[in-house]
């Protein structure tokens, strides 16, 4: 069974191929048009799908050694997502549905990162918890089976990752920051300066907070020293990663704690750093519990996580029609 998937939710055009369950190719362009504004422009983002996505497709394939007569399904992202950036990895997966007189599979982009974890051995064993941390999403999600999952806790401002781009955005460091905040944060001292952690009830989360205590404390520092940032770049970078990674692992462990879940997993953009990665090992072993952590790519955006979701989707014997369309916010279970 070859399922063709497309994900065009941000700023990454990608296509996959899984073949029986597998993968066989993984096609990812990242769109470098954004740099310049420090941030994704919608618009830019539409037009560059609609120009890589027909070559990205057709690589997967290539890379796959799949012909389009030989594929018997097509899945694509429906949503969350930049409603332009989901229209064209939309319309093109209907077309060459309708084309090749194939099914189609829509597949949610959150829940897809959740799925990332069965693309390789070692797999997590249901019920797990999932820390989904991207640029757009900052998720706590209670996974019992492929396609029941439950969001116990999310942000209710921020995301992780914006947290991670906006502050280095104040650094002066160019988009996206978080992978540099990561590097500088290598070489600096994680407790050099203190700042708050937020006091949110339940699950949830919250990041605007320390967003602007990040502001005012460097506008304090660089009045004395206009220098303080770029003397102390990598203790400021790894205090700020040190406060994110504590905020997230307060919750998580509260939600193991609840749940009595020891299966735990990570997955999303934020997931890539070696912060993050490293402390979730030291929590885990110190909690018990069975950490898993997907392989780098298919932590950021990738159409292989949407290829396996879709597996799951077929063989529960859940498609779409021509009549679908994209949605910008979409919840789980839509
Ligand atoms: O999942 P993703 O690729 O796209 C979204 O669906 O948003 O996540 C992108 C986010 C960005 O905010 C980026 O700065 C962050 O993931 N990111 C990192 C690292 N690598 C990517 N944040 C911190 N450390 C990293 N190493
Ligand atoms: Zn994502």
């Amino acid at each position: 069974m070859n399922i063709l998937a497309i994900e065009s939710s941000c700023d990454e055009t990608s296509a996959a191929v899984l073949c029986n369950g597998e993968i066989r190719s993984n096609v990812v362009t990242t769109q470098l048009v954004h740099e310049a504004y420090g941030g994704v422009v919608p618009e830019l983002a539409s037009r560059a799908h609609q120009q890589t996505i027909l070559p990205v497709v057709q690589k997967a394939l290539a890379d796959a050694k799949i012909a389009k007569k030989d594929l018997q399904a097509i899945a694509f992202t429906r949503g969350p997502g930049l409603m332009g950036a989901l229209l064209v990895g939309t319309s093109f997966a209907k077309a060459l549905a309708l084309g090749l007189d194939l099914p189609l599979i829509e597949v949610n982009h959150m829940q897809a990162h959740v799925l990332a974890h069965f693309i390789e051995d070692p797999k997590p064993n249901f019920p797990f918890l999932c820390l989904t941390v991207s640029g757009g999403h900052t998720q706590i999600v209670l996974v019992r089976d492929y396609l029941d999952m439950e969001i116990i806790g999310q942000t209710l401002d921020d995301a992780v990752g914006e947290a991670f781009d906006k502050t280095a955005k104040l650094l002066d460091l160019p988009y996206p920051g978080g992978p540099l905040i990561d590097r500088h944060a290598q070489a600096g001292n994680p407790l050099a300066y203190e700042f708050p952690i937020p006091d949110v009830p339940d699950l949830n989360f919250s990041f605007s907070g320390i967003k602007t205590a990040i502001l005012y404390f460097l506008q304090k520092q660089t009045k004395t020293n206009p220098a303080f940032v770029a003397e102390n770049l990598a203790d400021i970078c790894a205090s700020i990663q040190h406060t994110l990674i504590k905020i997230l692992l307060k919750k998580l462990t509260k939600a193991a704690q609840q749940t009595g879940i020891k299966e735990i997993t990570i997955a999303g953009g934020v997931s890539a750093n070696s912060g993050l990665r490293k402390t979730l090992q030291e929590t885990g072993a110190d909690n018990g519990w069975q950490v898993y952590i997907p392989r780098f790519e298919y932590c950021t955006d990738n159409a292989a996580m949407i290829a396996i979701a879709a597996y799951y989707k077929y063989l529960a014997n859940d498609f779409t029609n021509q009549t679908v369309s994209p949605l910008a916010r979409m919840e789980f279970g839509v």
